[in-house]
């Protein structure tokens, strides 16, 4: 597509004129999504498009939707609907993407007259063709084909002015654990070439002023298997990058967390004081249903061994209530595990079937009530046992990067994120603005869900480099 630009502001593509729009984008989901729709508004700007929050404003609605419970795909139905009013009253087109549209698109597509176009996770690099082609006047249509590229191969684009960068290192899940529907949304697993993403993080660093990154993909730890390359040993070389000063990872499945991942955590600097390893269940039965392929003694064992390498670990992780069919025993398992690991958060769910997983086709005898009671109690356990694991933060002074200005009751505070990824508040003594700046605070009193502090030192935005 050859571009040119018009004294109108309008931006020539091929055989249409692109004046400037308007795109509201609505995300359902994980990170991976959110990062997704990121890179889709950066093909976005190619085409003149700017983001609004104002969906009334709009030229062009998309959705980029996630499947992974039945609340989130309710939720999109109910916002798909709710467009009805405003294609009435002007011309938007309106598209949905990500996990929902991978499996649904051409249902979707039929049963929402509404929609112009659907397409699914592997071809959102392609967003730009599939605008033109609404615009052009196609039919309603849907894009749903999986990359057949041996290789994974892309360039982190961000379009925020943040120093924290999201980079996807992996896509896809091969693990299909028996409750999950990713495998059939996300596809197989690709990874990245170690080389690639050194050089991509490298860029981000040197030209786009980020501090900050996170490793995304649904199951990091099995990053470059395919290649022979290995999650510790990119982590190895980023830790050597001049500039950056923070890198995280996400998802972790325990199966996958090696030895050498273990000690990564011991020895490199910048490596976050954190894990989220969702453990999902405390009961080894349950675990086996669920195709985890651990149990939890190897599990504790894991997080022992990570506290071991780093005393500053903490842990977060996410527990499933309600597996089909679990016993009051193999729930009341998942309760004593939570005394036991000590999570610094927990993600809970209720259980929500999966059409087409494993989990989803046998009976179950579990109630809606029985799982909602399961569910508070997990939180409530977790609750306790988090109020006492940020009770021992008090006193203790934490490197954060501050990431919001907020109003609590009338009053002005910063809130920054610290490696161990807690979110801490402080009160400005002056007017400084500290968005984005290093600074040390110490934590004076906490509850099971907030932390307030004090600030200690102040290091300016780039941590105290020139
Ligand atoms: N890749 C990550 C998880 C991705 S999904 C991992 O393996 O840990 C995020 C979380 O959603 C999961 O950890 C699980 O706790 C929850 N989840 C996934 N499928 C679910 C389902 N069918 N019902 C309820 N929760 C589910
Ligand atoms: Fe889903 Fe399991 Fe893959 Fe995580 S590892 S995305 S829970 S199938
Ligand atoms: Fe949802 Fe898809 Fe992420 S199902 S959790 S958006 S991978």
């Amino acid at each position: 597509m050859e571009q040119n630009a018009s004294e109108t502001n309008s931006i020539r593509v091929g055989d249409l004129d692109f004046p400037p729009r308007k795109v509201w984008m609505k995300t359902y989901g994980c990170q991976m999504n959110y990062h997704d729709s990121e890179r889709m508004l950066s093909h976005l700007e190619k085409l003149n498009f700017t983001a609004t929050d104002d969906q009334g404003e709009a030229d062009l609605v998309l959705f980029n939707t996630c499947a992974i419970r039945d609340l989130a795909n309710q939720k999109f139905y109910s916002h798909l609907g709710e467009t009805k009013p405003l294609i009435q009253k002007k011309d938007v087109i309106v598209a949905a993407a990500g996990c929902i549209a991978q499996t649904e698109g051409k249902d979707l597509i039929k049963k929402y007259k509404q929609l112009n176009f659907a397409f699914g996770t592997d071809v959102i690099d392609n967003i730009g063709e599939m605008v033109y082609r609404a615009y052009a006047g196609d039919k309603p249509f849907s894009v749903t084909t999986w990359d057949r590229s041996e290789n994974y191969s892309i360039e982190t684009k961000i379009t925020h002015g943040s120093p924290q960068a999201f980079v996807n290192i992996i896509k896809g899940c091969d693990k299909f654990c028996s409750y999950c529907i990713v495998p059939f949304t996300r596809g197989r697993e690709k990874s990245r070439r170690l080389d690639e993403v050194v050089k991509d993080v490298k860029r981000l660093v040197e030209f786009s002023g980020i501090q900050e990154v996170t490793l995304l993909g649904q199951n990091v730890n099995s990053y470059g298997k395919d290649n022979g390359e290995s999650l510790a040993q990119l982590l190895g070389e980023l830790d050597k990058i001049e500039g950056l000063e923070l890198v995280r990872y996400t998802t972790s499945h325990p199966y996958d967390v090696s030895d050498e991942l273990v000690a990564a955590h011991g020895t490199l600097k910048k490596l976050a004081n954190h894990l989220h390893l969702p453990v999902q269940s405390g009961s080894n039965t349950v675990l086996q249903r669920m195709l985890r392929e651990y149990s939890v003694e190897h599990y504790l064992g894991l997080i022992e061994k990570m506290r071991q390498a780093n005393p500053q670990m903490v842990i977060t992780s996410d527990i499933i209530a309600g597996f089909p069919n679990e016993t009051e025993e193999e729930h009341q398992a998942t309760l004593e595990l939570l005394k036991k690991a000590k999570f610094d958060f927990v993600y809970a769910y209720a259980y929500s079937a999966r059409k087409g997983t494993k989990a989803a086709r046998g009976e179950d005898v579990l109630t809606d009530d029985i799982r909602g009671r399961r569910l508070r109690e997990v939180m409530d356990v977790q609750e306790d046992v988090q109020a006492e694991v940020r009770k021992g933060m008090e006193g203790k002074t934490y490197r954060m990067l501050v990431v919001e200005k907020g109003s609590f009751k009338g009053e002005t505070k910063w809130t920054g994120r610290t490696s161990c990824n807690r979110l801490v508040h402080f009160t400005p003594s002056d007017e400084t603005d500290y968005l984005w700046h290093w600074v040390d605070v110490e934590v004076l009193t906490t509850t099971a869900f907030s932390c307030q502090g004090k600030l200690v030192a102040d290091f300016g935005k780039n941590n105290g480099r020139a």
